[in-house]
């Protein structure tokens, strides 16, 4: 059985006061074991010694990025040996907004995704199709390309969650419709028998991302392939608890 996994991106978001809150109010949350649910939260770079120091021990951190390859003369980067020296077991990588705003090629994705595993970070990898692509159509194809730049670089997944996060649904309030997650994720994990492996394929966690609330979570949450989420906006907010709360 696949644990359920629920993400919180909180993406350039935060101050010192606002961060200590978040913590404050997670950590007071009573939420399912982590036998039950899996959650990490993913605060900017300079926020992450201050939420590991004060996260309660059954809640993990991620880096929202790392540099490609080892660390040395990258002004402005920080490296996946860096996030291991500091405990830092998580790290989201190939974001869309990275992607779009920053040009990461899926290649360079696939890239970065292997460095951090071989350093021994577990891997949030996000892959998703945009509206023009999925009305023409391609979805499939998109999220398929993303996921083989990936594949073609590793060969153990047992540290990679896969996070599916339709780039039209992203900060748009415009949630998938079960359904329509359901669908690509068992595509992606019937891409993933037929191109890496059965076990993998039944073993790696396919999570959704992109305008996950506490209204919508609990009917996502009941589809099959759906392993958890990645939330954005919300997972600043009381309500990410309510997401958490989605798994049981
Ligand atoms: P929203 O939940 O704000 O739509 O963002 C989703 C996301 O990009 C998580 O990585």
């Amino acid at each position: 059985a696949r644990k359920f996994f629920v993400g919180g991106n909180w993406k350039c978001n935060g101050t010192n006061e606002e961060v200590k809150k978040i913590i404050t109010t997670l950590n007071e949350a009573e939420v399912p074991s982590e036998d039950v649910v899996e959650v990490v939260v993913s605060p900017p770079f300079v926020f992450l010694p201050l939420v590991k120091s004060l996260l309660r021990s059954d809640f993990n951190v991620a880096a929202q990025n790392c540099w490609v390859r080892k660390g040395g003369a990258f002004t402005g980067e920080v490296s996946a040996e860096m996030l291991v020296n500091l405990g830092i077991p998580w790290v989201i990588l190939g974001h869309s907004e990275r992607r779009a705003l920053l040009n990461e090629s899926n290649e360079f994705v696939g890239d970065k995704v292997a460095y951090a595993l071989s350093q021994g970070l577990k891997v949030i990898a996000c892959i998703g199709e945009t509206l023009e692509q999925r009305e023409s159509g391609s979805t499939m194809a998109v999220v398929a390309a993303q996921a083989k730049a990936i594949a073609d670089k590793i060969t153990n997944w047992d540290n990679i969650v896969l996070a599916y996060e339709p780039v039209w649904a992203i900060g748009t309030g415009k949630v998938a419709t079960p359904a329509q997650a359901q669908e690509v994720h068992a595509e992606l994990r019937k891409w993933l028998r037929d191109n890496v492996g059965a076990d993998v394929a039944s073993s790696t966690r396919i999570i959704y991302g992109g305008s996950v609330n506490g209204a919508n979570c609990k009917e996502l949450a009941g589809e099959a392939d759906v392993d958890g989420f990645l939330v954005g906006g919300a997972s600043l907010k009381p309500e990410f608890v309510d997401i958490i709360k989605s798994a049981t």
